[in-house]
């Protein structure tokens, strides 16, 4: 890469928790934020944020979809990932956009290597095979109670369930997994903060939203904007 290019590169954010945290939310407030800044954002989601990828999503996501097998499920994860990767992420942070991304790697990581019990070492692996190992330059992690946000999830995806148009697809295979799993999960985050602290900005995400967001914004604004624009 040349030194014009690498200075001008974008920014990559990640989001990151147990399902129901609120990290859709603050990630949507940080685009507008940034916005209002003047930055070019692309907001994407995992699994999805590519028409192939939304094709993925509609299959790891279904209750309906049974028998799939752990690993199989990780290569779903990351056939979806290097396709967003290759298609929408390096264009963008190439062009000099900032990407904000709900979830990326460290949630295969967390679901897969924790919570379905493969290992960080065949996640990260994985990784460098279908992502060129992209890093990301900061990951917001989102940090709550295990049962709270799993029954928040539930309640949010049942109102969906109940409102889709006859036929449609459910998002709820995840949330039908027990308390254990999402045990593992959430340990398995704590274990990527603790191993990566300059890279993962772990907050709580039990305070209010609103208190949750400017502490989201000062450390964005702390590591890549400088001093001159914080006022
Ligand atoms: P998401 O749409 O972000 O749901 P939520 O808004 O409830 O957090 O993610 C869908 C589910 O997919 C979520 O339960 C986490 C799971 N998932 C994995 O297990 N591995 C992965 O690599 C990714 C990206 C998501």
């Amino acid at each position: 890469m040349s030194r014009v290019s690498a200075r001008k590169r974008g920014r990559f954010i990640t989001f990151e928790g147990l399902d129901g945290c609120g990290k859709s939310t603050q990630l949507h407030r940080l685009t507008e934020v940034l916005r209002a800044a003047g930055i070019e954002v692309v907001e994407t989601r995992e699994p999805g944020g590519t028409a192939i990828g939304e094709r993925i999503r509609a299959i790891v996501l279904d209750s309906a979809t049974s028998g799939l097998a752990a690993r199989a499920e990780l290569a779903l994860f990351f056939a979806s990932r290097a396709q967003q990767v290759h298609e929408i992420i390096l264009p963008a942070l190439n062009a000099g956009k900032w990407v904000l991304s709900d979830r990326f790697t460290d949630s295969s990581e967390a679901y897969q290597g924790g919570g379905r019990g493969l290992g960080s070492e065949a996640v990260l692996t994985m990784h460098r095979v279908a992502c060129g190992n992209l890093q990301p330059d900061m990951t917001v992690l989102m940090d709550s109670d295990v049962t709270a946000s799993v029954t928040r999830a539930r309640r949010r995806n049942l109102a969906k369930v109940a409102t889709a148009q006859g036929g449609e697809a459910d998002e709820n295979r995840f949330e039908q997994e027990n308390q254990a799993f999402f045990t593992r999960v959430h340990d398995a985050y704590l274990a990527i903060a603790k191993r990566e602290p300059q890279r993962v900005l772990m907050l709580d995400a039990r305070r209010q939203p609103d208190v949750v967001h400017r502490e989201i914004v000062e450390a964005v604004r702390q590591r890549f904007l400088g001093a001159a624009r914080s006022a």
